[in-house]
């Protein structure tokens, strides 16, 4: 007798925040290319001829910034930890808007400091939270405030008047202000305010920044750490020596990415627009859903009619399927830093065509539908 075969459904996967848009040809035809003879450590900053490239492309953004004010990273995740290190002590507190991008957590935990989340709500779009909660939130202990912009989990895009608040903030309370702009290309109106775009805070100002979603290369890991702070420099400039050197391969790649054309990102940012017109479209379309409109980034949060996302997200996984498919979800839950919160809410990365949206979201309309609270 045949073995029983467990039914298998395709899985929409809308829960991580891997790009589907194809790396550039030409980036990997770079490292293809290269010729060494022997695969060495680059210098511990990373490569010079890289981080004078980088220049030319932050100089595009909008960011003046030096060659000696580039550390490049592995990945910017390594930004994120190295900052957190090199500008905090065991104890010390980090503010942070939540929901948030959930590895901060990691971060903070191998640096020894306390998330100290302040909570930004679905009904205004996860807007900025007004300058009264950062204040009750800081104490003697608070160093920094991580603000992600456009923001993964919520796809909001922060305002220059919001940037500009935050800005009062930091120099009132002499604190350090993270801003990781790993999706910085990725918003669909208005425009983006970077923290470096900051008149008059260069001491306070840190980058972390990544080529992960810019060029769909997370394979790659490559970052960069980012400040005008000379002294924040020289000791992160510390961890950098202490392990050795970024990605040597991928530095060619990020490097020979800053020759695409100015208008590569014209495409990849229709596509992402297109995605998330159809999402958030289909999801307010569905009875007792609401889905703010996110400004940047590729990601959405809804609300959903549900009592509990985790469960909700599992039970879409092990128990239900329509046409054979079904849709992964990350629940909210693991963006919330405060317990309790999120829990009718879930994340979608619009990581997938046109296509498999409206098959996911079809899915996902079935399942509201199907799905009773246990
Ligand atoms: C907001 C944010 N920061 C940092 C990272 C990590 O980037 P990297 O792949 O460059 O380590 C991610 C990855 O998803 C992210 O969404």
């Amino acid at each position: 007798m045949p073995k029983r075969q467990k039914k298998r459904y395709q899985s929409l996967p809308l829960n991580i925040g891997q790009p589907d848009i194809e790396t550039p040809p030409s980036i990997l035809d770079a490292v293809k290319h290269s010729d060494f003879k022997v695969l060495e450590y680059s210098h511990s900053a990373g490569n010079e001829s890289y981080r004078k490239k980088l220049v030319e492309y932050y100089r595009k953004v909008g960011i003046d910034v030096t060659p000696e004010q580039i550390i490049v990273t592995t990945g910017g995740s390594e930004a994120i930890l190295f900052g957190f290190m090199a500008c905090m002590d065991a104890g010390d507190e980090v503010i942070i808007p939540e929901p948030f991008y959930a590895n901060y957590n990691g971060f903070a935990v191998e640096a020894g400091v306390i998330v100290k989340p302040i909570t930004s709500s679905i009904e205004n779009g996860f807007a900025l939270p007004p300058i009264s909660a950062f204040e009750e939130a800081i104490t003697p202990k608070t160093k920094a405030i991580v603000i992600c912009n456009p923001n993964n989990p919520t796809g909001y895009l922060y305002s220059k008047e919001e940037m500009e608040v935050l800005k009062q903030v930091i120099v009132k309370h002499n604190l350090y202000l993270f801003a990781d702009e790993a999706y910085r290309e990725f918003f669909y109106e208005g425009t983006f305010t970077s923290a470096m775009h900051l008149k008059g805070v260069d001491d306070h100002v840190v980058l972390m920044d990544t080529i992960s979603k810019r060029y769909s290369a997370c394979g790659g890991r490559i970052g960069a750490f980012v400040t005008k702070n000379t002294a924040l420099l020289n000791s992160v400039m510390k961890f950098a020596q202490a392990r050795l050197s970024p990605p040597s391969f991928a530095q060619i790649l990020g490097e020979a990415a800053i020759d695409l054309p100015d208008n590569y990102f014209d495409t990849t940012k229709a596509e992402y627009k297109l995605r998330r017109d159809i999402i958030v479209q289909r999801l307010n379309a569905m009875p007792g859903v609401f889905c703010p409109n996110p400004g940047g980034a590729f990601y959405a949060i809804a609300k959903l009619p549900i009592d509990d996302s985790d469960k909700f997200c599992q039970w879409l996984l092990e128990e239900f399927s329509y046409n054979n498919a079904t849709v992964m979800l990350a629940p909210a839950t693991g963006f919330y830093s405060t317990p309790g919160l999120g829990k009718q809410e879930v994340r979608l990365a619009y990581v997938l065509n046109a296509t498999a949206i409206h098959a996911a979201m079809d899915c996902l309309e079935k399942a509201l539908q199907q799905y009773h609270f246990k």
